[in-house]
């Protein structure tokens, strides 16, 4: 099915105070399969969303809101005109006051921007602390846990979820192989490793438990929606200064993208972690 097609599907399947601020956002862009991608990527947070038990009212705390306020537009949602979101990222703000606008959900949400390894907040002052599809960007193993510790001193409880190199399907095989790319053409571009790959749930639950969490639940959501956002376009590759490392890449970018082109490219399983602090 067209993806402008399935996006239509899946809109009548929501509740209709979440599908209007949905309707209200425009297309990012005119040729399939990307119009909707970003309406896609917001009905995948509020599937796992669900799971966080938010209510009308709630102080929550967003890490890594990232450019395009996915995850932040269906929290300010779910706490209704009541709550607030206060969401933190490090850099990545180009679209995010423009789709709040545009969702109708500015004035619930109050954007710092900060290193959330270190948030200049002085005592806890949430109901719930989330990380949504963030994990992977956080680089490595200590920044993870440093972050988790801000969040578990901030709120009594947190909420994780992150998608999980589980891939069944040939789309999702598709994805992960291109994903699984991003983390070397990172480091070659930048010095830097950033999408790191996607980390195990067993993974997930052992670093929060080394920030000081108790976990109270842990589950593995099947998503079962398109995705669109794997792909690092082939140019940035062909930047890669060392010639060596920049066609084994592009050589294996191929590979990826033609696989992705024959089977198109799936939501992988999401792992989600419930925890409060100890
Ligand atoms: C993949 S994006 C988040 C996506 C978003 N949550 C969503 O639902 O689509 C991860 C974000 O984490 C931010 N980030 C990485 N390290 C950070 C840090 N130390 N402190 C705050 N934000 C950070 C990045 O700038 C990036 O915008």
């Amino acid at each position: 099915m067209a993806s402008s097609d399935e996006f239509q599907t899946r809109l009548e399947k929501l509740d209709s105070e979440f599908a209007e601020i949905i309707r209200r956002i425009p297309k990012r862009g005119s040729q399939e399969p990307a119009p909707f991608w970003l309406h896609f990527e917001m009905i995948e947070r509020y599937k796992v969303l669900r799971e966080a038990n938010i209510e009308a009212g709630m102080n929550i705390l967003e890490i890594g809101c990232g450019a395009h306020a996915i995850t932040t537009t269906v929290l300010a949602h779910l706490v209704g005109d009541q709550g607030r979101v206060v969401t933190v990222d490090i850099g990545r703000w180009r679209f995010v006051e423009e789709i709040l606008i545009q969702a109708g959900m500015k004035q619930r949400v109050i954007p710092l921007s900060h290193d959330a390894t270190k948030l200049p907040l002085q005592y806890e002052c949430f109901n719930l602390a989330v990380v949504v599809h963030g994990i992977r960007s956080f680089r490595n193993e200590s920044t993870i846990t440093q972050i988790l510790k801000e969040m578990l001193r901030l709120s009594p409880r947190i909420f994780i979820a992150e998608s999980l190199p589980i891939a069944k399907t040939k789309a999702q095989k598709a994805h992960l192989e291109m994903y699984n790319l991003r983390e070397e053409i990172f480091q070659a571009r930048t010095g830097e490793k950033d999408d790191i790959h996607y980390l195990p749930l067993e993974k997930l639950t052992k670093l929060v438990e080394s920030a000081g969490g108790e976990v109270t639940d842990s589950m593995i959501m099947e998503i079962d929606q398109p995705h669109f956002l794997a792909c690092v376009p082939r140019v940035i590759v062909g930047k890669i200064e060392d010639e060596k490392i920049r066609e084994n890449l592009l050589q294996r970018w191929n590979a990826a993208y033609e696989k992705l082109q024959q089977h198109g490219e799936e939501h992988l399983p999401v792992g989600i972690v419930k925890a409060r602090r100890k």
